[in-house]
């Protein structure tokens, strides 16, 4: 798509994942996130427009969140759902469609494109193939044939507006400032995609805060992504360490992220993920006595959650917990990034 000029010299274009953007210009969208909260904005900056809301999984939180958001930014939001209420789509290059597809990205894109100053769009990974999901290729197919913005709306790979409302509920909580911050693997009884704990990871390195990353063998993070983590933490004055001590990881942390997340190792193979996995039911759970151990931390999770699998009801229900503020600033962080994006 074209490049989208935005005030000064910054250009924004499409919203696929943090990294695209400098972190100074990710902490602006946070200080924009937060004037709206306090109702310091109240622009219309959508008025007479229409954004398209492509979901081909389920939500709560995105699709309210998003679909209130455009609203109240003065637009009209065009929720379609691939396979549901609008036709299926086939998204790989030359392929013969006799199967049960009925329509090619490229004119459902194309199409859509005319209609709506930006498309939201959320795929899922399929957990089969490693290889190919890891590249994103639905969501990098939406960017390469919209003209108007792409907004990632939860990727294979990544979930770069729910870690911006994630560093937003931290700067909220805990005030401005790094902070130390434990991503934790939580047992789940099915592998979940990684889009959640790649964007929160490196969104936490782009703002700086020293990072703490556990999980159990079996589920290293991508090697590429964990070297951009790296980076990002080096540029911003942050820090990553990992470990797969259970509990030790709590000690003296501010902020623990749950989130259960599938072994690469084992796309196309659920079963095998399952049965590895089973060793650290019970272990790998939030629960009273791993918060006794932080600095009298927050616990955040993206929503939806598994309670007394993921973590105990002690916890979510503490006055410590940040799950919910979380969840609404789903819709001040995308009313900031929308604002920045659509012109
Ligand atoms: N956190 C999140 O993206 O929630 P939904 O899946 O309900 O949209």
């Amino acid at each position: 798509m074209p490049e989208t000029a935005c005030d000064g010299d910054r250009i924004m274009t499409d919203f696929l994942k943090t990294s695209d953007f400098p972190a100074a210009e990710l902490a602006r969208i946070v200080d924009s996130a937060l004037a709206i909260k306090r109702g310091d904005v109240s622009l219309r900056p959508l008025d007479g427009k229409s954004v398209g809301l492509v979901f081909f999984n389920p939500s709560l939180r995105t699709r309210a969140s998003m679909q209130v958001g455009v609203y109240e930014l003065g637009g009209n939001p065009v929720i379609l759902e691939p396979g549901s209420t609008s036709w299926s789509l086939e998204h790989r290059e030359g392929v013969v469609m006799d199967g049960n597809k009925t329509e090619h990205l490229k004119e459902f894109v194309r199409v859509l494109d005319r209609y709506v100053s930006a498309i939201g769009v959320r795929t899922f990974a399929e957990l089969k193939d490693w290889e190919i999901e890891r590249k994103d290729p639905i969501l990098n197919a939406f960017a390469e044939y919209a003209s108007v913005p792409v907004i990632n709306l939860e990727s294979a790979m990544h979930h770069p507006c729910q870690s911006m409302a994630d560093m937003m509920t931290v700067r909220e909580k805990l005030g401005e400032g790094k902070k130390k911050v434990l991503l934790t693997w939580a047992w789940h009884p099915k592998p979940l995609p990684m889009a959640v704990p790649n964007s929160f990871a490196l969104a936490a390195a782009q703002f700086g805060h020293d990072l703490r990353i556990a999980f159990p063998s079996g589920y290293d993070l991508d090697r590429e992504l964990v070297a951009e983590i790296e980076r990002e933490a080096k540029d911003n004055g942050g820090s990553v360490e990992f470990t797969s001590d259970v509990n030790g990881a709590f000690e003296d942390v501010e902020v623990v992220y749950a989130k259960s997340w599938g072994g690469s190792q084992f796309y196309g193979g659920n079963d095998a993920d399952i049965a590895h996995r089973e060793q650290f039911r019970r272990k790998w759970i939030v629960d009273e006595s791993k918060m006794s151990r932080t600095n009298d931390a927050i616990f955040m999770h993206c929503l939806p959650v598994r309670r007394n699998v993921i973590v105990t009801d002690g916890v979510i229900d503490s006055a410590r917990s940040a799950v919910i503020d979380e969840a609404e600033n789903r819709l001040h962080v995308q009313k900031a990034i929308m604002t920045e994006l659509i012109k």
